[in-house]
C-alpha cells in the first residue's frame, strides 16, 4: 500500500495505472474510519483492480463554530485498517495542498444544498461538492463509494456528477448500525455513555416510523413526524429537523405514495447527529 500526500504525484501515479487499463475504486473519507467506511472499502475491493482511500478532514465543509479542530484524526490506526482491508493507495494531503493561498473555486449544487442539513450548516455542501470534485480530478476513479448515512450528500454528489459530466459511477452503500441501532459515525466518539443511550431515540423513532407506514398504513407525513418528535424530543437537546422527502428528488412529501427518505438531525449534548431510513 502506498501513501500519497501530494495531489500531482497521485494524479500521475493513477494516470499510469489507467494506461494499463486497470479500474480504480475510490472511497473518500475524513478518516476516523469505522465499520461503515470499512464496508465501502470492502465493496470497492471486490469491484476494482485498484482501491484508493482518501483521508482528509476538509476544512471547507465545516462552519466557523463547528468541530473542525477537534474532529478525530487517528491517522496511524486508519492506515492499519486500510492496509488490512487491502487498499492499494491512501491519499492524505495537507490542507495547504488542497486549498493553497488564493484558492477561489467552489462548486454549489443549487437547491439541494439549501435543504435539510443545508438550512442549518450554511456552506457545508458547497465544501463537500468542492472537495469531492477535486478528489475525483486527482484520483480519476471509475467508481466512487459513499454511505447512505449521509443521504443528502449522496443525492448531491450524484447530481454534481451528472451535471458536470464526471466519468465516475457513484455507488451508494447501506448505512451501517451498531447492534442496538445507533448509526455509525466518526462523531459518536464525542458521546458520553448517557448521551449515547439518548441517541438511540433516533434509530428507534425511524424504525417506528417505518412500522407505522408499512404495517399501520399511516401515510400522513405530519402524523409520522409528530410521532417521531414524541420519541426524540425528551432525549435530545435540540432538533434541527425531522423531515420526510422524496428519496430521489428530496422534494418535501405530505402523503407517502412512493419511496421516501425520513431524515433527522439533532443535537445530543453538543454532538450533532444525523440518521435516516428509506421506506
Ligand atoms: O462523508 C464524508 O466523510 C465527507 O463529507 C467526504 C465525502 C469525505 C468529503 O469530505
Amino acid at each position: 500500500m502506498r501513501i500519497f500526500t501530494n495531489p500531482a504525484k497521485l494524479q500521475n501515479y493513477i494516470k499510469n495505472i489507467k494506461l494499463k487499463d486497470k479500474t480504480v475504486g475510490f472511497v473518500p473519507t475524513m478518516g476516523a474510519l469505522h465499520q461503515g467506511h470499512i464496508s465501502l472499502i470492502r465493496r470497492a475491493r471486490k469491484e476494482n483492480d485498484i482501491v484508493a482511500v482518501s483521508i482528509f478532514v476538509n476544512p471547507s465543509q465545516f462552519g466557523p463554530n463547528e468541530d473542525l479542530k477537534k474532529y478525530p484524526r487517528p491517522f496511524e490506526k486508519d492506515v492499519k485498517s486500510c492496509k488490512s482491508e487491502g487498499a492499494d493507495v491512501i491519499f492524505a494531503p495537507p490542507p495547504k495542498d488542497m486549498y493553497p493561498e488564493n484558492y477561489l473555486t467552489y462548486i454549489t449544487v443549487e437547491k439541494l444544498s439549501a435543504l435539510m442539513c443545508g438550512k442549518f450548516r450554511h456552506g457545508h455542501f458547497r465544501g463537500v461538492a468542492t472537495i469531492v470534485a477535486k478528489l475525483f480530478n486527482i484520483v480519476q476513479p471509475d467508481r466512487a463509494y459513499f454511505g447512505l448515512k449521509d443521504f443528502q450528500q449522496s443525492v448531491i454528489i450524484k447530481k454534481m456528477v451528472t451535471d458536470l459530466n464526471f466519468p465516475v459511477k457513484i455507488i451508494v452503500c447501506p448505512l451501517v448500525r451498531e447492534k442496538d441501532g445507533l448509526a455509525l459515525s466518526s462523531r459518536n466518539v464525542y458521546l458520553s455513555c448517557e448521551e449515547r443511550k439518548r441517541a438511540l431515540s433516533l434509530s428507534r423513532s425511524l424504525q417506528n416510523a417505518k412500522n407505522l407506514i408499512e404495517y399501520k398504513n399511516v401515510k400522513s407525513a405530519k402524523k409520522i413526524i409528530s410521532e417521531m418528535k414524541k420519541m426524540i424530543l425528551p432525549n435530545t437537546d435540540k432538533i434541527d429537523y425531522i423531515e420526510i422527502r422524496d428519496a430521489e428528488t428530496l422534494e418535501e412529501i405530505k402523503y407517502i405514495k412512493k419511496k421516501v427518505v425520513i431524515a433527522v438531525a439533532v443535537f445530543v449534548g453538543k454532538t450533532r447527529l444525523i440518521d435516516n431510513i428509506v421506506v
